[in-house]
């Protein structure tokens, strides 16, 4: 007979079920419900969004790196999410979209003062990405950082 491979639907106690589902092969969900029921404790492992240093992760702002990574009188480019932030003067940072305005290159950094674009030479402002030179239509746009804990994190846009 199969008496043992059928559940009993009857009133089952709390070891039966546990030997039910272990045998239906369910028993990695049956065991997890029922161990935190009468262990005590042990369910707190919840899983939660991150919200340890803060919750500029959850109003959409983009964590870009550390400032130590920005040199002062320099900058540094996030490629992967094109943006450039200098450094003008110690613990002074400011951001703007990599995309030089004349015919869309990655601008190459700042050198000698300004921001450059190797495509064909524009040059920005470090501070306020205005033109300086080259054919460059317009500013490079600013983009809004916010630093916390020395890191930069990169405000969404309006
Ligand atoms: Fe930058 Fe032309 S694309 S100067």
């Amino acid at each position: 007979m199969n008496d043992q491979s059928a559940c009993p639907a009857s009133p089952a106690t709390r070891r039966t079920v546990l030997q039910c589902a272990a045998l239906t092969g369910t028993a990695g969900l049956a065991l997890t419900a029922c161990s935190s029921g009468s262990s005590g404790g042990g369910s707190t492992a919840s899983a939660s969004t991150t919200d340890s240093t803060g919750s500029s992760a959850s109003s959409g702002e983009v964590e870009l790196g550390m400032t130590s990574e920005v040199p002062v009188g320099g900058a540094k480019i996030f490629r992967e999410v094109q943006i450039i932030v200098t450094q003008p003067k110690a613990g002074t940072f400011k951001a703007f979209t990599a995309i030089c305005t004349h015919a869309g290159c990655t601008v190459g950094g700042v050198a000698n003062g300004a921001i450059f674009c190797p495509c064909h030479g524009s040059l920005y402002n470090v501070e306020t990405g205005a033109v300086l030179g080259g054919p460059a239509p317009s500013a490079l746009p600013s983009i809004g950082l916010d630093v916390q804990g020395g890191k930069l994190f990169a405000k969404p846009s309006s």
